[in-house]
């Protein structure tokens, strides 16, 4: 049985203050909680964010990461930056980075695979476009998308299925949908690695996750979690959506 992943990814929200506040309340609701919780703040406040974790049930992660340990790479950060915040993740190849900074399913694979070398655990995005899913090619898509992951581990990864479509629209995929393609991947990953690491790895669903759709979002077989955007800002919100996880 995979153990429910609840991953906030903040993108570029938020200031010191802000993560102290919400991690001193999130933090001792979870002492009985089945499911792993993941934060993804700004670098800037990963320093903040891991310090208050430390020791608790609450992992902190980046939401990006460059795929070379040092060099002239002006403005980026490199896996062995985080880890030595006390980062544990880190997203790589959202559909943000891919529309609007030119991330590619290679970029994004390099990025990965340097991120799990660093001792990092990777949450992989991929989904498609609306006008892909309109075209019937939701599947192709996911395919081709899904083609670089050979080169990851299995161990150190979860994979995101984000319908570009659903991202910040209030507009989620169905329960059906998310499914079906969560389905898909895991067919994916058996094709990639075999049987069993298919059957442990977690496929977490993202794009307008609320409290109030999370709970049938994630009955789904092949639903293991979610990647929660704007309502992962507000504490009571992303409580509420990790209390929805069924036990492990
Ligand atoms: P929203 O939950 O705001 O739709 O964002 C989803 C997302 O992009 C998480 O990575």
């Amino acid at each position: 049985m995979r153990r429910p992943l609840l991953a906030a990814n903040w993108k570029m929200h938020g200031n010191c203050s802000r993560v102290q506040e919400y991690l001193d309340t999130l933090i001792p609701r979870l002492d009985a909680c089945p499911a792993e919780v993941v934060v993804c703040v700004p670098f800037t406040l990963l320093p903040v964010a891991a310090m208050v974790a430390t020791g608790s049930p609450v992992a902190v992660g980046a939401q990006n990461c460059h795929w070379e340990e040092e060099g002239a790479f002006t403005g980026e950060i490199s896996p062995l930056m985080l880890t030595e915040l006390g980062v544990s993740w880190v997203i790589v190849g959202h559909s943000e980075r891919r529309r609007l900074f030119n991330e590619t399913d290679e970029t994004a694979c390099q990025r990965a695979g340097a991120a799990q070398r660093a001792g990092l655990a990777v949450i992989y995005c991929l989904g498609e476009t609306l006008q892909e899913r309109e075209e019937g090619r939701t599947l192709e898509v996911l395919g081709q998308q899904s083609a670089v992951l050979d080169r990851l581990d299995p161990q150190r990864l979860a994979l995101a299925y984000e319908p570009v479509w659903a991202i910040g629209t209030g507009r989620n995929a169905t329960p059906e949908q998310a499914q079906e393609a969560h389905a898909f991947l895991r067919g994916r990953c058996a094709a990639l690695w075999g049987e069993g690491a298919a059957a442990d790895v977690r496929i977490l669903y993202g794009g307008s996750v609320t409290a109030h759709n999370a709970q049938a979002l994630l009955a789904q077989g092949d639903v293991d979690g979610a990647l929660v955007g704007g309502a992962s800002l507000d504490v009571e919100a992303f409580s509420a959506i990790i209390r929805t996880a069924p036990c492990a």
